[in-house]
């Protein structure tokens, strides 16, 4: 018999509320070369708004106030500072709707910048933030990862977590041809979205994927995750990756995989990026119309 035969109780401990989410961006976001030489890619638009702000709003919107970006020597976190300089001149131009906008990205949430001076991987930069977190339950989302729908991803990982504890992943079935670039879990249904996951390696070889259910950068984990963080050595493609250490925690903690209900573009690749555009694009009728257009030209 496996643990989920009989799923546990939700503890008083997983039952806090979660504030603090961490965003790692120090990639060096060579699939967006030449931009990337002095542009960081968390800092690269979809339509009108860097994918930060995308992955911070998912997180503001499941109720995140503290957030810690985790990040090379290129300062994306000084994206949400305010600049009461621009607003003013906004505002004398008589361009308050622009100006509000600026006030409304700084008051977000509080956003920390943590340097991660070294690329050793995701699960490196996690555990940069591991004072930042403190002995919290809290949140990881990777912004290279857009979801859109009607409820935030890490709202969606937020309320599985609230019902069976544990740690808890966002989930997607992806191409069984994408299986060797992602983090791969398996295991039984315990709803038709929610899986009790029993098996997850990164980035597996194809006929060693126990799925194609790929993991799509939203997580929310158990504080325990940093003291398995700290015993790794290097994982798939010499790095120290996250996806080690929650298998690490399973043996205490049990894992859980969402289905998210979102359309989700992997704006790590201009492919994914373009797509989460055009869906940008889309929503606004003027666009839309340009996008039709020049498709029946097409
Ligand atoms: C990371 C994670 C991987 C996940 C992916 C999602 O990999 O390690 O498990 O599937 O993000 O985009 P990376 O793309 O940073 O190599």
């Amino acid at each position: 018999m496996s643990w989920v035969d009989s799923i546990p109780m939700v503890t008083e401990k997983e039952k806090a509320v979660i504030t603090k989410a961490i965003i790692p961006v120090a990639g060096l976001g060579t699939r967006f070369l030449p931009v990337t030489r002095t542009v960081p890619k968390a800092l690269l638009p979809v339509l009108d708004k860097p994918l930060i702000q995308y992955a911070v709003e998912d997180a503001v919107e499941a109720g995140i106030t503290d957030i810690a970006i985790i990040e090379d020597s290129r300062s994306v976190g000084s994206y949400f500072h305010s600049m009461p300089d621009l607003e003013e001149k906004l505002r004398e131009g008589g361009r308050d709707d622009s100006a509000d906008q600026m006030v409304e990205i700084s008051d977000l949430a509080r956003i920390t910048s943590i340097k991660q001076i070294e690329p050793l991987g995701l699960g490196h930069a996690i555990l940069l933030a591991r004072n930042f977190i403190d002995d919290e339950p809290f949140v990881v989302i990777l912004p290279d990862e857009i979801l859109w729908g009607e409820f935030s991803a890490t709202a969606q990982v937020l309320d599985v977590r609230d019902r069976y504890g544990g740690n808890v992943i966002a989930v997607t079935e992806t191409s069984w041809d994408d299986v060797h670039t992602k983090g791969i879990v398996g295991g039984p249904n315990v709803e038709p979205t929610v899986i009790a996951i029993d098996q997850m390696v990164e980035k597996p070889p194809r006929d060693e994927a126990p799925s194609n259910l790929a993991i799509i950068g939203r997580y929310a984990l158990g504080p325990d995750v940093f003291e398995h963080l700290s015993k790794l050595r290097q994982g798939a493609g010499g790095e120290i990756q996250l996806t080690d250490a929650i298998v690490d925690c399973m043996e205490h903690n049990n894992t859980y995989g969402v289905i998210v209900d979102s359309a989700r573009y992997d704006a790590g690749v201009p492919e994914g990026m373009f797509g989460a555009t055009l869906h940008q694009a889309a929503t606004n009728p003027a666009m839309r119309q340009m996008i039709v257009d020049f498709a029946a030209e097409l």
